[in-house]
């Protein structure tokens, strides 16, 4: 126990491999650690029933998790699975989905497929999409959303829960992070190839109607007495587009 936690530790402080395709450098960061990722994960990734509870997941309904590692979150809402159409659940490293595949084998709807964020597409658009700390982790998530935006029925809803810190100048309706916090977060987690700079969420909030904003901060596993911020996002694609300037003043 104390051993692989020792391993899981030592993966998380070498850090991302720089080099290589992306599905080179995450498998290269996660293979180590695949079997032990729920295990710490629990402790790190805050928010993610509360983001999956308010995105209103409802009997009938096809469901797409993009980035959704080794599934954990499917666990968050397993009782309602067999109701529903489908479940997708898509990323791009091998290791992770291994364990995702084995917790899945026991549902006939579900399905995991190895494939790009960015360029994946269901062979019907869904009802409910979600990014669960996966936004972070995509070095192309402007594509991401916008092909999250293709996948989603008009009037469909997104949620997302992810790290984030807040620009110098915030944006309306935002929290304002201390400037250590926006100089510390980021650099702690850009090592792992995680990027926390505010445009994700601005992009999100200017491409989508925003139902829920929620805005928290978290502990971290060794660093006692530190917390990240992290935000819950459930938005809607409206059934017309969003006019160029959105309720939060943002200028497409
Ligand atoms: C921090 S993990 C989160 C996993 C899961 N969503 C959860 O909440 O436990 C981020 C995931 O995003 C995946 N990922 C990163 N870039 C991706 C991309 N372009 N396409 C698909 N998956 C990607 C990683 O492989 C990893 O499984």
């Amino acid at each position: 126990m104390l051993r692989t936690e020792a391993k899981l530790l030592w993966t998380l402080l070498r850090g991302q491999p720089r080099s290589g395709s992306l599905k080179r450098r995450l498998e290269g960061f996660y293979a180590p650690q695949a079997s032990r990722y729920d295990n710490f994960r629990e402790r790190l990734l805050h928010g993610r029933a509360e983001m999956l509870a308010a995105l209103e997941l409802a009997p009938g309904q096809r469901v797409l998790e993009l980035g959704g590692g080794t599934a954990r979150n499917l666990e968050f809402y397993a009782n309602l699975i067999p109701k529903l159409a489908s479940v997708q659940v898509v990323d791009l490293c091998g290791p992770l989905l291994t364990q995702a595949r084995h917790r899945c084998a026991r549902w006939t709807n579900v399905y995991v497929t190895e494939a790009d964020a960015t360029v994946f597409r269901p062979p019907e658009q869904v009802d409910r999409l979600y990014f669960s700390y996966a936004l972070t982790m995509m070095p192309k998530w402007r594509k991401a959303i916008d092909n999250a935006w293709q996948m989603l029925k008009p009037g469909g809803m997104l949620g997302v829960v992810d790290f984030y810190v807040s620009g110098p100048p915030p944006t309306p309706g935002e929290r304002v992070h201390h400037w250590l916090t926006r100089q510390f977060w980021p650099r702690w987690f850009a090592h792992d190839g995680v990027y926390l700079e505010p445009e994700r969420l601005r992009y999100l909030m200017q491409r989508f109607e925003v139902l829920i904003l929620q805005e928290d901060s978290g502990s971290i596993p060794y660093l006692p007495g530190l917390c990240v911020p992290y935000f819950q996002l459930i938005a809607r694609k409206p059934d017309m587009p969003l006019s160029r300037q959105s309720v939060y003043g943002i200028t497409q």
